[in-house]
């Protein structure tokens, strides 16, 4: 899939920084070390030039295999003279030479396959994360935390109802959030997030988005009425935008759907959230989907296949009670 230029440089931007500050801190070790332990500055000299005595001993004929045997003998005595002194003093054997966030590529974003260079998996999560920070440049993500969600605005008398209070099924919902957020992993469960308006749904699910984005997961959180734009966007545009929003959207670790319901639907937009969250479950990737419709509601605004295959899949939240905004003031 394309991310398009400024998505891609990004991501192998920071790729590059990491690599700089790998080999900085590199550098910096490797001259700490050597003032220390200055053996050490000795060895990894006689280490570097082995090659070259070992090819002179081939060049200089009489018993090569002998001389090539000894010379390995060495070669081997004088790495774990230097891992002896390194470990000693409370250095890894791999002290001397850059600690890269990924081994597998040391920092450059791409490996060999193969005999193939192919796009390291570190520099596709880059690309996820900066395309996700990109889409959620908008979105309301600090104002709404675990820490300023407070039990204690939900009513404590029992809905008769349901058999239960607001404030009851608010802690359950609280901690199943938290806990969600913590355990958060690419097959997490869906959520979907019922109940009317002003009750948190918004401020929770921002709330797990911003534990997860820490934890390094890509994810997008939009509207239902943003979703419409975006892939009005996509629709316009014929593909030749930066990016594919739908591309995206199933490819982010976590997709957050607020206020299902509430967007004008064309043919074109249903098909695409259709494709989006059809895609996400075949994979067994996370939805949340917040909405103030009931389920007979959401089964006429979309198929009611959709929307059973949909909610089938995700854990269900009833929020209840009234507009916490009111209960606030
Ligand atoms: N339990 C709560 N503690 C603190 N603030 C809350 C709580 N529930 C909702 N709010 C605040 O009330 C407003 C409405 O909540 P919101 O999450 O948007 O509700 P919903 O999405 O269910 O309509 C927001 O400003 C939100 O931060
Ligand atoms: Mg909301
Ligand atoms: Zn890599």
């Amino acid at each position: 899939m394309g991310y398009g230029k400024k998505i891609y440089d990004m991501a192998t931007d920071r790729i590059a920084q990491r690599k700089l500050k790998a080999e900085k801190d590199a550098d910096r070790r490797r001259a700490e070390i050597y003032k220390a332990f200055p053996r050490t500055k000795e060895l990894e000299q006689q280490i570097a030039t082995s090659g070259i005595r070992a090819a002179r001993a081939v060049l200089n004929g009489g018993n090569v295999a002998e001389n090539v045997r000894k010379l390995k003998v060495e070669n081997l005595a004088l790495q774990a003279e230097l891992s002896g002194i390194l470990i000693s003093n409370g250095y890894s054997v791999r002290a001397l030479e850059p600690y890269y966030s990924c081994p597998k590529c040391g920092d450059t974003g791409y490996c060999e396959e193969n005999g193939k260079t192919v796009v390291c998996q570190c520099l596709k999560q880059m690309l996820i994360t900066c395309a996700c920070e990109e889409l959620n440049k908008n979105a309301p993500l600090s104002l709404s935390t675990f820490e300023s969600f407070n039990p204690e605005y939900y009513d404590k008398r029992v809905d008769s109802s349901v058999g239960i209070s607001p404030y009851n099924q608010i802690q359950k919902i609280f901690s199943y959030c938290k806990n969600y957020a913590q355990n958060f992993n690419v097959n997490s469960k869906s959520l979907l997030m019922k109940g009317s308006t002003g009750l948190g749904k918004t401020h929770l699910s921002l709330a797990i988005a911003n534990e997860v984005i820490k934890k390094g997961f890509g994810v997008i959180y939009a509207t239902a009425p943003k979703l419409t734009q975006e892939f009005e966007k996509q629709f316009r545009s014929k593909g030749a935008e930066e990016y594919q929003i739908t591309d995206m959207l199933i490819d982010c670790d976590l997709l957050i759907v607020d206020d299902l319901g509430t967007e004008f639907q064309t043919k074109y937009y249903t098909a695409q959230l259709y494709n989006t969250f059809n895609s996400r479950m075949l994979q067994d990737k996370p939805i949340i989907i917040n909405t103030n419709l009931t389920m007979h509601e959401l089964e006429k605004s979309y198929s009611q296949r959709f929307v059973s295959r949909v909610c089938g899949n995700a854990e269900r939240l009833d929020f209840l009670g009234t507009d916490i905004r009111i209960r606030k003031k």
